[in-house]
This record gives C-alpha cells, structure tokens and sequence, in this order.
C-alpha cells in the first residue's frame, strides 16, 4: 500500500514557522502541496531560509507575515496579510509560543505577572484569537483544520513554569470547545502534545542535562521537530478527518497519562 497526502490548493497559517517545529511544519505542509503564511515574530533571516527551502524543493511560494502574537493588532494584520497574499486559511497550526520560569517562589509579584501574562497572551490568547480570525471563512468553505502545537505540560504539573503549563492545558481545552462548536461547520480541532523536542527552545535544558532527560523516555531519545510536523499533518490531512477534539501525546513514551 502506498499513500500520499495531498493537501494542493489548501492555504496554511503556521505560527512561530522561522525555526523549530513551525519551520519543518511549514516545509512538510509545502512538500504535501500546501501554499503556507510563514509566520514569524523576530527572526527574519530564520523565516526566510525556511522560505528558501520550499521554493527550492519545489513548492508553492509561500507567503511571509510578521507579528508579535502577544498584540492583538498584530494578529488581525498576520491574518489580514495571509489572506491578501496567498487567500483564506483553511489550515490554522498555532505553533508559537514561549516557555519562562515563573514559579511562585518569585518575590516579585511584578516580575512574576508580567511573565505569566506574556505566556498566556502569546501561548493561548493568541490561538483563541487567530481561531476566532480563521472561522467565518471555514465556516463558509465548510472546511477548516485547527491544530494547537501544546505540550506534555499540559497533564502535568510544571512547578518551575506553571503559567507554561497552565497556558498548554488551556490549549488542549480550546481545542476541545472549538470541536464541539464548530464541527457542525466541518471544521475540527486538536492539540499535539509534545515531550522533548530538539529545538531552541528546549536548548538550555537539553545541553545542561541531555542524558537525564534521555534516561526518562523510554525511546531513549529526544524528539525531532520533523517528528512534530508529521503528527500535524496527519490532522490536517484526510488521514485525520474523524479526529475532533483530541490530544495526540508525541513524548516517546515519558509520560502517560
Ligand atoms: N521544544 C520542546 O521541547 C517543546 C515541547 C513541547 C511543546 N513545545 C511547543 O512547541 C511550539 C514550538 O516550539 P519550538 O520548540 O519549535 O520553539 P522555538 O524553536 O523556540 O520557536 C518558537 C517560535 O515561536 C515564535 N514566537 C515566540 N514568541 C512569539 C511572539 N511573541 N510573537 C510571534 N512569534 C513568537 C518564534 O518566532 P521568532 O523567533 O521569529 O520571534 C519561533 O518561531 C511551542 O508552542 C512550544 O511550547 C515545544
């Protein structure tokens, strides 16, 4: 048997696709066909490579928008931008996101807001928002996939980051109600759930502790962020068109729950 996932003619939105798990997204989705917004926040150079890559691998040209997820505006014009540039985004992947320490040792009760609510604002408003943004048109396409990149954190209790984790649970839950709200307009939504993936973000944990963190799954290895975009298209394809509302855990098997 053989199989191949053809997502020609779709447009995708993917956050946070200048590195990590957005930007091997970002080149899967092209390589199935799909015309996808590159979304960044600083790294412009990163975005562009990954821009690069599509066009010389042969696929759809892409589109770059820009734009702080913590600002709504920014959100508004990142989707008024998709949609000049390549049409409707039917696919939505809210990848990016941020991970800061706040534990609630902090003495700075200032210090400690201001992080809990950027995380919240970049991590889970921003999907709610980008959501509410991509709707109508899905609605009116009776078509639309919605993925939260969200965690293994999401099940756990992070003491080191509890805004993080609390942020990812919120994720996995939006992605619930949005199912049973929109399927009926043939729009599903679901969460990946990462463990340990090889990216900048989990960089400085990684090289402090690579071997403790590998002792604690049971494969033995860290994932890739390639690995995370397979377990998202398989939502976006037809592979995944009877999934509504789930939570696809991605950890190798260091937590189950
Ligand atoms: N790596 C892991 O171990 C792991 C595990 C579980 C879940 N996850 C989740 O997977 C997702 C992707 O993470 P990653 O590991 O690929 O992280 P990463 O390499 O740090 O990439 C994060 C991406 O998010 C974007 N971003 C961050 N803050 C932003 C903001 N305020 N406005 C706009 N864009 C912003 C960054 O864009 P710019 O650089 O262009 O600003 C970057 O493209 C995140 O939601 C993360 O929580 C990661």
């Amino acid at each position: 048997m053989t199989t191949s996932i053809d997502l020609e003619g779709r447009v995708a939105l993917v956050t946070g696709a200048s590195r990590g798990i957005g930007a091997a997204t970002a080149r899967l989705l092209a390589a199935s066909g799909a015309r996808v917004a590159i979304h960044y926040g600083r790294s412009r150079a990163e975005a562009e490579e990954v821009a690069r890559d599509i066009r010389r691998a042969g696929g759809p040209a892409p589109a770059l928008v820009q734009g702080d997820l913590g600002r709504e505006d920014d959100r508004r014009r990142i989707h008024r931008e998709t949609v000049a540039a390549l049409g409707d985004p039917l696919l939505l992947v809210n990848n990016a996101g941020v991970y800061a320490r706040n534990p609630f040792e902090e003495t700075d009760d200032a210090a400690f807001l201001a992080a809990w609510r950027t995380t919240m604002a970049v991590n889970l408003e921003s999907a709610a928002h980008l959501a509410l943004l991509c709707l109508p048109a899905m609605r009116a396409a009776r078509f639309g996939r919605i993925v939260m990149v969200a965690s293994r954190a999401a099940f756990r209790a992070e003491t080191d980051a509890p805004s993080y984790a609390v942020s990812k649970a919120g994720m996995v839950n939006l992605a619930r109600c949005l199912a049973r709200n929109e399927g009926r307009h043939g729009v599903t939504a679901n969460s990946v759930c990462p463990g340990w993936v090889d990216t900048e973000m989990a960089q400085p944990d990684v090289s402090a502790r690579r071997a403790e963190i590998e002792g604690e799954i049971p494969l033995g290895r860290i994932g890739t962020p390639e690995e995370c975009a397979r377990a998202i298209l398989f939502y976006l394809s037809p592979l995944g068109d009877y999934a509504n509302g789930t939570a696809l855990g991605l950890n190798g098997g260091s937590y189950l729950h």
